[in-house]
Protein backbone atom coordinates (compact mmCIF):
# COMPACT_ATOMS: atom_id res chain seq x y z
CA UNK A 1 0.00 0.00 0.00
CA UNK A 2 2.45 2.88 -1.27
CA UNK A 3 1.07 6.33 -1.36
CA UNK A 4 3.01 9.79 -0.98
CA UNK A 5 4.81 9.79 1.97
CA UNK A 6 3.43 12.06 5.08
CA UNK A 7 4.86 15.36 5.59
CA UNK A 8 4.34 16.91 8.65
CA UNK A 9 1.28 19.29 8.78
CA UNK A 10 1.73 22.79 7.08
CA UNK A 11 2.93 25.55 10.03
CA UNK A 12 4.88 22.48 12.30
CA UNK A 13 8.29 21.22 12.18
CA UNK A 14 10.28 18.12 13.39
CA UNK A 15 12.95 19.26 15.45
CA UNK A 16 15.38 17.18 14.67
CA UNK A 17 18.38 15.81 17.22
CA UNK A 18 21.36 18.52 16.73
CA UNK A 19 18.68 21.26 16.29
CA UNK A 20 16.93 19.66 19.79
CA UNK A 21 20.36 20.36 21.46
CA UNK A 22 20.18 23.78 20.60
CA UNK A 23 16.62 24.03 21.61
CA UNK A 24 17.46 22.32 24.85
CA UNK A 25 20.44 24.77 25.79
CA UNK A 26 17.99 27.84 25.18
CA UNK A 27 15.37 26.40 27.17
CA UNK A 28 17.65 25.78 29.86
CA UNK A 29 18.68 29.13 30.37
CA UNK A 30 14.96 30.57 30.18
CA UNK A 31 14.35 28.71 33.03
CA UNK A 32 17.69 29.03 34.69
CA UNK A 33 17.17 33.15 34.09
CA UNK A 34 13.82 32.86 35.56
CA UNK A 35 14.92 30.98 38.76
CA UNK A 36 17.15 33.84 39.34
CA UNK A 37 14.23 35.84 40.17
CA UNK A 38 12.39 33.50 42.28
CA UNK A 39 9.98 32.08 39.43
CA UNK A 40 9.50 27.95 39.76
CA UNK A 41 8.39 26.39 36.64
CA UNK A 42 4.34 25.85 36.06
CA UNK A 43 3.09 23.34 33.65
CA UNK A 44 -0.16 24.51 32.12
CA UNK A 45 -1.70 21.67 30.32
CA UNK A 46 -1.75 21.96 26.12
CA UNK A 47 -5.78 21.91 25.84
CA UNK A 48 -8.20 24.06 27.90
CA UNK A 49 -12.00 24.67 27.64
CA UNK A 50 -12.47 26.87 24.77
CA UNK A 51 -14.26 29.59 26.09
CA UNK A 52 -11.12 30.44 28.70
CA UNK A 53 -9.52 32.09 25.47
CA UNK A 54 -12.69 33.68 24.17
CA UNK A 55 -12.79 35.25 27.42
CA UNK A 56 -9.47 36.17 28.25
CA UNK A 57 -7.77 36.65 24.95
CA UNK A 58 -10.95 38.49 23.64
CA UNK A 59 -13.38 37.96 21.30
CA UNK A 60 -12.66 40.46 18.37
CA UNK A 61 -8.80 39.53 18.71
CA UNK A 62 -6.88 37.66 15.91
CA UNK A 63 -5.93 35.08 18.12
CA UNK A 64 -8.97 33.90 18.90
CA UNK A 65 -11.45 35.09 15.79
CA UNK A 66 -9.06 33.95 12.84
CA UNK A 67 -6.29 31.84 14.57
CA UNK A 68 -7.86 29.15 17.53
CA UNK A 69 -7.58 25.08 16.70
CA UNK A 70 -10.64 24.50 18.54
CA UNK A 71 -12.53 21.16 18.66
CA UNK A 72 -14.99 18.95 20.08
CA UNK A 73 -13.90 16.26 22.21
CA UNK A 74 -15.59 12.60 22.08
CA UNK A 75 -17.30 13.69 25.63
CA UNK A 76 -18.76 16.31 23.50
CA UNK A 77 -16.29 18.97 25.28
CA UNK A 78 -15.62 22.44 23.65
CA UNK A 79 -12.23 22.39 23.96
CA UNK A 80 -8.96 24.64 21.78
CA UNK A 81 -5.48 24.08 22.02
CA UNK A 82 -3.90 26.90 23.95
CA UNK A 83 -3.23 29.78 21.65
CA UNK A 84 -0.98 31.60 24.53
CA UNK A 85 -0.25 30.45 28.06
CA UNK A 86 -1.29 33.54 30.17
CA UNK A 87 -5.08 32.78 30.40
CA UNK A 88 -4.16 28.76 31.36
CA UNK A 89 -1.40 30.25 34.42
CA UNK A 90 -3.92 32.42 35.55
CA UNK A 91 -6.47 29.87 35.15
CA UNK A 92 -4.16 27.74 37.31
CA UNK A 93 -3.77 30.39 39.85
CA UNK A 94 -7.29 30.60 40.55
CA UNK A 95 -8.18 26.80 40.78
CA UNK A 96 -5.63 26.10 43.24
CA UNK A 97 -6.30 29.39 45.35
CA UNK A 98 -2.64 30.79 44.83
CA UNK A 99 -4.28 33.74 46.30
CA UNK A 100 -3.43 32.18 49.84
CA UNK A 101 0.28 32.11 48.85
CA UNK A 102 2.78 34.65 49.32
CA UNK A 103 2.19 37.12 46.27
CA UNK A 104 2.64 37.84 43.92
CA UNK A 105 3.32 34.12 42.65
CA UNK A 106 5.89 33.94 40.25
CA UNK A 107 6.07 30.95 37.66
CA UNK A 108 7.75 30.37 34.31
CA UNK A 109 6.92 27.64 31.66
CA UNK A 110 8.43 26.44 28.41
CA UNK A 111 5.08 25.91 26.37
CA UNK A 112 3.86 24.62 22.97
CA UNK A 113 1.37 27.41 21.12
CA UNK A 114 -1.22 27.12 18.17
CA UNK A 115 -2.37 29.94 16.25
CA UNK A 116 -3.63 29.32 12.80
CA UNK A 117 -1.62 31.93 11.49
CA UNK A 118 -0.28 31.66 7.56
CA UNK A 119 3.46 30.46 7.91
CA UNK A 120 6.50 31.61 6.79
CA UNK A 121 9.88 32.61 8.28
CA UNK A 122 9.58 32.83 11.77
CA UNK A 123 6.00 32.15 11.72
CA UNK A 124 4.42 28.19 12.82
CA UNK A 125 1.15 27.21 13.41
CA UNK A 126 2.58 25.10 16.26
CA UNK A 127 5.64 27.39 18.00
CA UNK A 128 7.21 27.07 21.16
CA UNK A 129 7.48 30.00 23.86
CA UNK A 130 8.90 31.20 26.91
CA UNK A 131 6.06 32.64 29.30
CA UNK A 132 6.82 34.06 32.24
CA UNK A 133 4.04 35.55 34.83
CA UNK A 134 3.72 37.16 38.18
CA UNK A 135 0.25 36.94 39.64
CA UNK A 136 -1.15 38.48 42.50
CA UNK A 137 0.87 42.46 42.92
CA UNK A 138 0.39 46.11 41.70
CA UNK A 139 3.30 47.23 42.49
CA UNK A 140 5.40 48.42 39.12
CA UNK A 141 8.31 46.69 40.65
CA UNK A 142 7.38 43.76 39.60
CA UNK A 143 6.70 45.19 36.13
CA UNK A 144 10.11 45.80 35.79
CA UNK A 145 11.10 42.42 36.81
CA UNK A 146 9.81 40.70 34.42
CA UNK A 147 11.41 43.29 32.05
CA UNK A 148 14.61 42.39 33.12
CA UNK A 149 14.42 38.82 33.18
CA UNK A 150 13.22 38.75 29.26
CA UNK A 151 16.24 41.55 28.77
CA UNK A 152 18.87 39.29 31.08
CA UNK A 153 17.29 35.96 29.00
CA UNK A 154 18.19 37.60 25.53
CA UNK A 155 21.70 39.48 26.51
CA UNK A 156 22.60 36.25 27.88
CA UNK A 157 22.04 34.24 24.51
CA UNK A 158 24.22 36.67 22.82
CA UNK A 159 21.47 38.18 21.07
CA UNK A 160 22.60 42.33 20.10
CA UNK A 161 20.59 45.38 18.98
CA UNK A 162 17.55 44.53 20.68
CA UNK A 163 15.31 47.09 21.63
CA UNK A 164 12.54 47.05 24.65
CA UNK A 165 9.50 49.08 23.13
CA UNK A 166 7.06 50.35 26.26
CA UNK A 167 3.98 51.90 26.61
CA UNK A 168 1.12 52.27 29.36
CA UNK A 169 -2.59 51.85 27.50
CA UNK A 170 -4.35 52.40 31.22
CA UNK A 171 -7.28 50.81 32.27
CA UNK A 172 -10.75 50.66 32.99
CA UNK A 173 -10.62 54.10 34.78
CA UNK A 174 -9.16 56.06 31.74
CA UNK A 175 -9.33 53.91 28.71
CA UNK A 176 -13.14 54.60 27.76
CA UNK A 177 -11.73 58.88 27.62
CA UNK A 178 -9.00 57.57 25.27
CA UNK A 179 -11.24 55.66 23.11
CA UNK A 180 -13.79 58.07 23.03
CA UNK A 181 -10.83 60.78 21.83
CA UNK A 182 -9.50 58.07 19.26
CA UNK A 183 -12.65 57.32 17.85
CA UNK A 184 -13.12 61.01 17.30
CA UNK A 185 -9.88 60.95 15.40
CA UNK A 186 -10.30 58.18 13.02
CA UNK A 187 -14.51 59.39 12.51
CA UNK A 188 -14.17 62.29 9.85
CA UNK A 189 -11.32 59.72 7.85
CA UNK A 190 -13.53 55.77 7.98
CA UNK A 191 -13.55 56.43 4.17
CA UNK A 192 -9.80 56.72 3.64
CA UNK A 193 -8.35 53.89 6.23
CA UNK A 194 -8.05 50.02 5.24
CA UNK A 195 -11.20 47.72 5.70
CA UNK A 196 -9.70 46.28 8.54
CA UNK A 197 -9.58 49.84 10.50
CA UNK A 198 -12.66 50.37 9.21
CA UNK A 199 -14.50 48.10 11.32
CA UNK A 200 -11.56 48.16 14.30
CA UNK A 201 -13.17 51.41 14.66
CA UNK A 202 -15.91 50.13 16.14
CA UNK A 203 -14.76 46.54 17.51
CA UNK A 204 -11.66 46.68 19.22
CA UNK A 205 -10.36 50.52 18.35
CA UNK A 206 -7.01 50.57 20.36
CA UNK A 207 -6.00 47.73 17.45
CA UNK A 208 -6.50 50.63 14.90
CA UNK A 209 -2.70 51.67 16.05
CA UNK A 210 -1.66 48.49 15.23
CA UNK A 211 -2.26 48.72 11.64
CA UNK A 212 0.88 48.08 9.27
CA UNK A 213 -1.30 49.14 6.22
CA UNK A 214 0.25 52.01 4.85
CA UNK A 215 -2.99 54.21 4.05
CA UNK A 216 -4.02 53.99 7.47
CA UNK A 217 -0.36 55.12 8.54
CA UNK A 218 -0.93 58.92 8.74
CA UNK A 219 -3.43 58.81 10.81
CA UNK A 220 -1.76 56.41 13.62
CA UNK A 221 1.00 59.37 13.73
CA UNK A 222 -1.61 62.22 14.01
CA UNK A 223 -3.67 59.72 16.62
CA UNK A 224 -4.05 60.72 20.47
CA UNK A 225 -1.92 59.19 22.43
CA UNK A 226 -2.37 56.78 25.48
CA UNK A 227 0.34 58.52 27.58
CA UNK A 228 -1.78 61.80 27.31
CA UNK A 229 -4.89 60.06 28.83
CA UNK A 230 -3.23 58.36 31.86
CA UNK A 231 -5.30 58.45 35.26
CA UNK A 232 -3.20 60.02 38.00
CA UNK A 233 -2.89 56.56 39.89
CA UNK A 234 -1.66 55.26 36.22
CA UNK A 235 1.28 57.85 35.29
CA UNK A 236 2.36 57.46 38.91
CA UNK A 237 2.61 53.08 38.18
CA UNK A 238 4.40 54.17 35.11
CA UNK A 239 6.71 57.05 36.31
CA UNK A 240 7.80 54.61 38.57
CA UNK A 241 8.53 51.54 36.34
CA UNK A 242 10.54 53.69 34.10
CA UNK A 243 12.45 54.89 37.29
CA UNK A 244 12.82 50.96 38.11
CA UNK A 245 14.07 50.06 35.00
CA UNK A 246 16.32 52.62 34.44
CA UNK A 247 18.17 51.43 37.87
CA UNK A 248 18.48 48.21 36.96
CA UNK A 249 20.37 49.40 33.34
CA UNK A 250 17.00 48.23 31.23
CA UNK A 251 17.51 50.13 28.21
CA UNK A 252 13.80 51.22 26.56
CA UNK A 253 12.05 53.29 23.96
CA UNK A 254 8.84 54.42 24.71
CA UNK A 255 6.54 53.87 21.61
CA UNK A 256 3.07 55.25 22.04
CA UNK A 257 1.59 53.41 19.22
CA UNK A 258 1.94 50.10 20.73
CA UNK A 259 -1.05 48.10 22.07
CA UNK A 260 -0.27 44.55 21.66
CA UNK A 261 -2.95 42.03 20.18
CA UNK A 262 -4.37 40.20 23.12
CA UNK A 263 -7.53 42.42 24.99
CA UNK A 264 -6.37 41.61 28.77
CA UNK A 265 -3.77 44.40 28.91
CA UNK A 266 -3.85 47.16 31.22
CA UNK A 267 -1.05 49.65 31.94
CA UNK A 268 2.08 48.38 31.34
CA UNK A 269 2.54 46.83 27.45
CA UNK A 270 6.00 45.81 26.49
CA UNK A 271 7.53 44.47 23.01
CA UNK A 272 10.99 43.12 22.59
CA UNK A 273 11.93 43.72 18.39
CA UNK A 274 15.58 42.40 16.83
CA UNK A 275 17.50 44.92 14.53
CA UNK A 276 15.49 43.73 11.14
CA UNK A 277 12.12 45.36 11.30
CA UNK A 278 8.36 43.67 10.75
CA UNK A 279 5.79 42.93 12.84
CA UNK A 280 6.07 39.42 12.84
CA UNK A 281 9.72 39.74 13.94
CA UNK A 282 8.99 40.48 17.23
CA UNK A 283 10.66 38.36 19.61
CA UNK A 284 8.80 38.80 22.45
CA UNK A 285 5.57 40.90 24.39
CA UNK A 286 3.69 41.43 27.49
CA UNK A 287 2.51 43.61 30.18
CA UNK A 288 0.09 43.55 33.10
CA UNK A 289 -3.22 42.23 32.87
CA UNK A 290 -5.04 43.16 36.03
CA UNK A 291 -8.41 42.75 34.68
CA UNK A 292 -8.00 38.71 33.46
CA UNK A 293 -8.91 37.43 36.22
CA UNK A 294 -12.28 38.51 36.63
CA UNK A 295 -12.81 38.10 32.66
CA UNK A 296 -12.75 34.46 33.02
CA UNK A 297 -14.75 34.55 36.30
CA UNK A 298 -11.79 34.49 39.37
CA UNK A 299 -11.54 37.78 42.00
CA UNK A 300 -9.88 40.83 40.97
CA UNK A 301 -6.50 39.83 40.85
CA UNK A 302 -3.82 42.30 38.84
CA UNK A 303 -0.49 40.81 37.11
CA UNK A 304 2.08 40.98 34.76
CA UNK A 305 3.91 38.84 32.79
CA UNK A 306 5.43 37.83 28.96
CA UNK A 307 5.97 35.54 26.64
CA UNK A 308 8.99 35.18 24.30
CA UNK A 309 9.17 33.41 20.81
CA UNK A 310 11.65 30.60 21.09
CA UNK A 311 11.46 29.85 17.53
CA UNK A 312 12.37 33.63 17.00
CA UNK A 313 15.20 33.52 19.44
CA UNK A 314 16.94 30.68 17.65
CA UNK A 315 16.56 31.95 14.26
CA UNK A 316 18.09 35.49 15.24
CA UNK A 317 20.79 33.59 17.19
CA UNK A 318 21.44 32.09 14.08
CA UNK A 319 21.10 34.81 11.64
CA UNK A 320 23.91 36.86 14.37
CA UNK A 321 26.27 34.26 15.12
CA UNK A 322 25.43 33.69 18.49
CA UNK A 323 27.60 30.84 20.24
CA UNK A 324 25.20 27.65 20.06
CA UNK A 325 26.33 23.93 21.67
CA UNK A 326 27.47 21.91 19.92
CA UNK A 327 26.00 18.51 18.56
CA UNK A 328 26.18 15.71 21.13
CA UNK A 329 28.18 12.88 20.12
CA UNK A 330 29.32 9.42 21.52
CA UNK A 331 32.62 9.77 22.83
CA UNK A 332 33.63 6.29 21.92
CA UNK A 333 33.26 3.57 19.17
CA UNK A 334 32.99 0.44 19.11
CA UNK A 335 34.68 -1.30 16.46
CA UNK A 336 34.27 -4.73 16.37
CA UNK A 337 35.19 -7.23 13.23
CA UNK A 338 33.53 -10.27 13.44
CA UNK A 339 30.30 -12.28 15.48
CA UNK A 340 32.32 -13.09 18.47
CA UNK A 341 33.88 -9.51 19.00
CA UNK A 342 30.55 -7.91 18.73
CA UNK A 343 29.00 -10.10 21.77
CA UNK A 344 32.26 -8.50 23.34
CA UNK A 345 31.96 -5.06 22.28
CA UNK A 346 28.38 -4.93 23.23
CA UNK A 347 29.78 -5.98 26.68
CA UNK A 348 32.50 -3.90 27.34
CA UNK A 349 30.40 -0.71 25.75
CA UNK A 350 27.94 -1.51 28.20
CA UNK A 351 30.81 -1.32 30.90
CA UNK A 352 31.57 1.90 29.45
CA UNK A 353 28.36 3.28 29.83
CA UNK A 354 28.01 2.23 32.85
CA UNK A 355 31.10 4.67 33.86
CA UNK A 356 29.54 7.87 32.65
CA UNK A 357 30.83 7.82 29.03
CA UNK A 358 28.66 7.88 26.02
CA UNK A 359 29.09 4.81 23.19
CA UNK A 360 28.08 3.29 20.20
CA UNK A 361 28.78 0.05 18.87
CA UNK A 362 29.47 -0.89 14.87
CA UNK A 363 26.51 -2.89 13.31
CA UNK A 364 26.48 -5.06 10.88
CA UNK A 365 28.67 -7.17 9.06
CA UNK A 366 32.26 -4.99 7.95
CA UNK A 367 35.46 -5.22 7.06
CA UNK A 368 38.24 -3.17 9.19
CA UNK A 369 37.91 -0.08 6.49
CA UNK A 370 33.74 0.00 6.56
CA UNK A 371 34.24 -0.05 9.92
CA UNK A 372 36.41 2.69 10.55
CA UNK A 373 34.63 4.93 7.79
CA UNK A 374 31.61 3.81 10.36
CA UNK A 375 33.33 4.68 13.30
CA UNK A 376 34.36 8.20 11.99
CA UNK A 377 30.85 9.27 10.51
CA UNK A 378 30.14 8.52 14.19
CA UNK A 379 31.44 11.69 15.45
CA UNK A 380 33.34 9.98 18.20
CA UNK A 381 36.97 10.83 19.68
CA UNK A 382 38.03 7.33 19.96
CA UNK A 383 37.59 3.98 18.38
CA UNK A 384 37.83 0.76 20.42
CA UNK A 385 39.07 -1.75 18.10
CA UNK A 386 37.97 -5.66 18.61
CA UNK A 387 39.10 -8.41 15.98
CA UNK A 388 40.13 -11.84 16.68
CA UNK A 389 43.78 -11.16 18.04
CA UNK A 390 41.75 -8.09 20.61
CA UNK A 391 39.91 -11.10 21.74
CA UNK A 392 42.03 -13.75 22.09
CA UNK A 393 44.36 -11.89 24.42
CA UNK A 394 41.59 -10.02 25.89
CA UNK A 395 43.14 -6.36 24.85
CA UNK A 396 41.52 -4.04 23.01
CA UNK A 397 43.08 -1.48 20.53
CA UNK A 398 42.52 2.14 21.71
CA UNK A 399 42.45 4.30 18.49
CA UNK A 400 42.59 8.00 19.04
CA UNK A 401 40.44 9.23 16.27
CA UNK A 402 41.82 12.53 15.59
CA UNK A 403 45.28 12.47 16.28
CA UNK A 404 45.57 8.83 14.80
CA UNK A 405 48.06 7.16 17.45
CA UNK A 406 46.85 3.88 19.11
CA UNK A 407 47.54 1.90 22.41
CA UNK A 408 46.65 -1.42 23.55
CA UNK A 409 44.89 -1.94 26.96
CA UNK A 410 43.08 -4.56 29.13
CA UNK A 411 40.08 -5.43 28.18
CA UNK A 412 39.41 -5.10 32.70
CA UNK A 413 40.83 -2.00 32.47
CA UNK A 414 39.11 -0.56 29.28
CA UNK A 415 36.31 1.40 30.90
CA UNK A 416 38.17 3.07 33.61
CA UNK A 417 41.04 3.85 30.61
CA UNK A 418 37.71 5.63 28.93
CA UNK A 419 36.50 7.51 31.74
CA UNK A 420 39.84 8.67 32.84
CA UNK A 421 40.68 9.91 29.29
CA UNK A 422 37.51 11.30 28.39
CA UNK A 423 35.26 11.23 31.54
P1 LIG B 1 2.13 37.33 21.95
O1 LIG B 1 2.68 38.65 21.58
O2 LIG B 1 0.88 36.90 21.26
O3 LIG B 1 1.90 37.35 23.52
O4 LIG B 1 3.24 36.22 21.70
C1 LIG B 1 4.50 36.32 22.30
C2 LIG B 1 5.59 35.93 21.32
O5 LIG B 1 5.31 34.67 20.71
C3 LIG B 1 5.73 36.87 20.13
O6 LIG B 1 6.48 38.01 20.47
C4 LIG B 1 6.48 35.99 19.13
O7 LIG B 1 7.88 35.98 19.40
C5 LIG B 1 5.93 34.62 19.43
N1 LIG B 1 4.95 34.25 18.40
C6 LIG B 1 3.68 34.69 18.26
N2 LIG B 1 3.08 34.13 17.20
C7 LIG B 1 4.01 33.31 16.62
C8 LIG B 1 4.01 32.42 15.50
N3 LIG B 1 2.93 32.24 14.74
N4 LIG B 1 5.15 31.73 15.21
C9 LIG B 1 6.26 31.89 15.98
N5 LIG B 1 6.31 32.69 17.07
C10 LIG B 1 5.21 33.39 17.39
C11 LIG B 1 1.37 36.33 24.24
O8 LIG B 1 1.25 35.20 23.84
C12 LIG B 1 1.06 36.70 25.66
N6 LIG B 1 0.44 35.54 26.33
C13 LIG B 1 2.28 37.17 26.38
C14 LIG B 1 2.07 37.51 27.82
C15 LIG B 1 2.37 36.75 28.90
N7 LIG B 1 1.51 38.62 28.28
C16 LIG B 1 1.46 38.57 29.60
N8 LIG B 1 1.97 37.43 29.99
Amino acid sequence: LEGPVFQSPRGTRDILPDEATVWRFVEGRALQTAARYGYGELRPPTFEDASLFLRGVGEGTDIVDKEIYRFEDKGGSDLALRPEATASVMRAYLQHGMASLPQPVRVASIVNVFRYDRPQAGRYREFRQFNVEAIGDVDPVIDAEVIAILWRFLDGLGLRGLTILLNSIGDGDDRPNFIAALQAHYRPHVDKVCGDCRRRAETNPLRLLDCKNAPCQPFIASAPRTLDFLSAENERHFANLRRYLDVMGLPYEITPTLVRGLDYYTRTVFEVVPPSVGSQSTIGGGGRYDGLAQQIGGKYTPGVGFAAGLDRIILNMREQGCALPEPERPSVFFAALGDEAKVVAADLSERARQAGLATMVGSGDRGMRARMRQADGSGATVAVILGDDEIRDRRAAVKDLRGGDQQVVDFDDLASHLAARLG
